[in-house]
């Protein structure tokens, strides 16, 4: 049984069989989805889908690429979208330095905000960070992110930095990239994370993880993912399902 903690099924790539793909993760022993949002149309969305299906949950947030077209407002939509019992994160939120859709400051901002309403609310927040460790950091330590909680989804830093990360109280989430031919660095992460605070993703329909690189991901290629952390943590597959689908459980207080 898997608990995909990081996923996007309001994307259009789902638009022609959308249904059919939920329905075939779920047999295939995907047991748990959270579907993560970069606005507020793809919140609304989450939201619908989680409503649907018993086994889909939703994340509620306005990602860095989106900061840019957000309306003022924004955190007032979001507020109220916390409401629904199966809104149980805020994310994804955080920096984006390799794209700087959005200007930088602007990012900050908007994460702080993120943060802040988070704390407020009590729930654990979905951090997106790719090439801003230390800003990231940083913001995540000035807001008090630890009050709230979470994880680093599609965790990219060093040993160094999932150190720092722990210690505020966050999870690290590992996806596809853990499978590529260049994955020494987060390979040296998943070994430093002790078990209780290691979570997996697929981060579909992108980062599909090998042998699938490049093609439409889905929640079902989670396995390749669990299959690679056994391997570099010496555990069995079914050790590596139950461990991070328990820490998934406890993070989003779902059950
Ligand atoms: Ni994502």
């Amino acid at each position: 049984m898997f608990f995909d903690s990081h996923a996007h099924y309001y994307d259009e790539q789902y638009n022609a069989d959308r249904n059919e793909v939920l329905k075939k993760v779920y047999d295939s022993g995907v047991k748990y989805i959270l579907s993560a949002s970069s606005d507020v149309a793809s919140a609304i969305e989450n939201i619908s889908l989680a409503r649907q299906f018993d086994f889909v949950y939703a994340a509620v947030g306005i990602h860095p690429h989106n900061v840019i077209d957000a309306d003022n407002d924004f955190i007032s939509a979001l507020a109220d979208f916390t409401a629904f019992p199966k809104v149980v994160a805020i994310g994804e939120i955080g920096l984006d330095y390799f794209y700087d859709n959005t200007p930088r400051e602007a990012q900050k901002i908007a994460f702080a905000r993120q943060i802040c309403m988070a704390v407020e609310l009590k729930l654990p927040i979905i951090v997106h960070d790719r090439d801003a460790h230390e800003d990231t950091l940083a913001i995540l330590k000035n807001e008090n992110a630890r009050k709230a909680g979470g994880v680093l989804h599609c965790f990219s830093g060093s040993v160094e930095m999932a150190r720092e990360v722990l210690n505020n109280n966050f999870y690290i989430s590992v996806g596809g990239p853990v499978t590529f031919k260049n994955a020494k660095k987060l390979i040296d992460v998943v070994k430093y994370v002790p078990d209780d605070r290691l979570i997996i993703e697929t981060d579909c329909p992108y980062l599909a993880p090998e042998p699938f690189r490049g093609k439409r991901n889905d929640s079902g290629y989670i396995s390749f993912i669990a299959k690679k952390i056994a391997e570099i943590k010496d555990r069995t597959l079914d050790e590596i399902a139950q461990i991070t689908t328990a820490n998934a459980k406890r993070l989003f207080n779902i059950d």
